[in-house]
């Protein structure tokens, strides 16, 4: 909707440029600056600080005020009354399930659980020490030359069929990565199960003895996958949409969402928090990392804290804490060497000067990389758990994309190299 303006005065431009100012059903404003490039202008925001990408109704998110909503439900509400299949529907329809359509929606992804055969091949060409991220990129996006039956991207129930396919097939890619760097042979998935029970079990169950999922842990692995399910237009999610943009099949385009997210800045960050507190080896050793962390010529960063939008603590954290206490007691672990570590400094950094005046909170990645190095999760396999999460999110937001009429995504540039020269000689 718009019916305010904008007027932009550019020096060397006689007329005032009239610009929309469109606003959505929550959040700030939105100046439309479409018509600039028909004055000779482009608008420069690296790192997007100050640019809407699209139009969305799937996730928002008040930075300021630390809310995250999915389809209007507050994060905390969906942690606490749903579960990680029902915050999947609401993703990818808008609404909460209701009952009959809660069962029919579980029992198809069960349907899709199982890869084909074929694909498990595919991971005898990595090394066994490959880092699994790497593993995922390519057997995600080899997933297209399995499934030709569903890859018509302008087909609404073709893109049906690709969520439930990736929902479904992904927990299982993962846990196979995992068990191929053991050596240990792939779990098939079990449907009497439910998600977080079956991930668990096919991380940690072997042909040779029975495994029961501990419902302590099957809950806290659940609300992680839902805390990690949908963040708006972050950087993967961003990459997903764009790769959309051009046409490619959503399997390519889940596997650029796996690769952007491997970086320590967004969903690399778990693994980088568990990396830093084995760096950081003692408790006396916390102040020589914050202090490095607060030196502007250093650029070591405490990681799992704060937040490109979050200027408040992360909702997804709090609830995270709640989990992480309540794995850490069923577990034993209270006393746990690194983890002890990991709440001192979460109360240094809370109270510390520098990182309360820059509202430099612990993020969600700061307590789940707690949680799952405490469930027995190798730090290596901390992101493919936030890619597994996350693929719903992304999936959601392909599919919005192409279910509209859309364009290609194509940034333009500020040149700042040669102006034209000629070849010499
Ligand atoms: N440790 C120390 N100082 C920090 C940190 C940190 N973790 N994060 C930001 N700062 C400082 C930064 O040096 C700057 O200080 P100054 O104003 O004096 O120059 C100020 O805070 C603002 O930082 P920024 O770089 O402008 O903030 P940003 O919005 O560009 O970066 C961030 C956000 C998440 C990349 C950054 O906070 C960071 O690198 N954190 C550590 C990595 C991390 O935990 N990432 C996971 C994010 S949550 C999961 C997800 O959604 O992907």
């Amino acid at each position: 909707m718009a019916d305010k303006k904008a007027y932009l005065k550019v020096d060397g431009i006689d007329e005032t440029i009239e610009l929309p100012v469109l606003h959505g059903t929550e959040g700030p404003d939105v100046v439309d600056v479409r018509a600039l490039v028909s004055k000779g202008l482009f608008t420069y925001d690296p790192g997007f600080m100050s640019t809407a990408a699209c139009d969305s109704a799937i996730t928002y998110i008040d930075g300021g005020k630390g809310i995250l909503l999915h389809g209007g439900y507050p994060i905390d509400q969906l942690a606490e009354k749903s579960d990680y299949m029902e915050v999947c529907y609401l993703l990818l329809n808008g609404e909460l399930p209701n009952a009959e359509q809660k069962e029919k929606f579980v029992s198809t992804v069960k349907n899709h659980t199982m890869v084909h055969e074929q694909l498990s091949h595919f991971f005898n060409g990595f090394r066994r020490d490959a880092h699994p991220m790497a593993i995922m990129c390519g057997v995600v996006g080899a997933l297209s030359a399995f499934y030709h039956d569903s890859l018509d991207i302008d087909n609404e129930h073709h893109r049906e069929v690709c969520a439930y396919r990736l929902v479904a097939k992904i927990p299982t890619i993962a846990a196979m990565c995992y068990k191929y760097s053991l050596g240990q042979p792939f779990m098939f998935p079990r449907n009497d199960l439910s998600y977080a029970e079956n991930f668990l079990y096919m991380m940690f169950g072997t042909p040779c003895e029975e495994y029961k999922p501990n419902p302590v842990l099957a809950k806290a692995m659940d609300k992680i996958f839902i805390l990690h399910a949908d963040h708006e237009q972050n950087a993967s999610t961003s990459t997903v949409r764009l790769a959309g943009s051009s046409g490619a099949n959503p399997f390519a385009c889940i596997a650029s969402g796996i690769a952007a997210l491997w970086g320590p800045a967004h969903g690399g960050a778990n693994e980088a928090v568990l990396n830093m507190l084995e760096e950081i080896g003692d408790a006396d050793n916390i102040p020589e990392f914050i202090a490095k962390a607060k030196d502007p010529n250093d650029p070591f960063r405490l990681m799992g804290f704060g937040h490109r939008v979050y200027r408040n603590f992360d909702p997804r954290a709090k609830v995270m804490k709640v989990s992480c206490d309540e794995v850490l007691k069923e577990l034993g672990l209270e006393n746990d060497p690194l983890l002890k570590i990991a709440k001192q400094l979460e109360q240094i950094a809370l109270e510390d000067e520098y990182f309360v005046e820059r509202k430099l909170y612990p993020n969600v990645d700061f307590y789940s990389g707690i949680i799952l190095k405490a469930i027995g999760i190798p730090t290596n396999m901390f992101t493919v758990i936030f890619a597994l999460s996350r693929t719903i999110g992304w999936i959601s937001h392909w599919n919005e994309f192409h279910s509209s009429p859309n364009k290609i995504g194509r940034p333009r540039q500020l040149y700042t190299g040669p102006t034209m020269r000629d070849y010499p000689g």
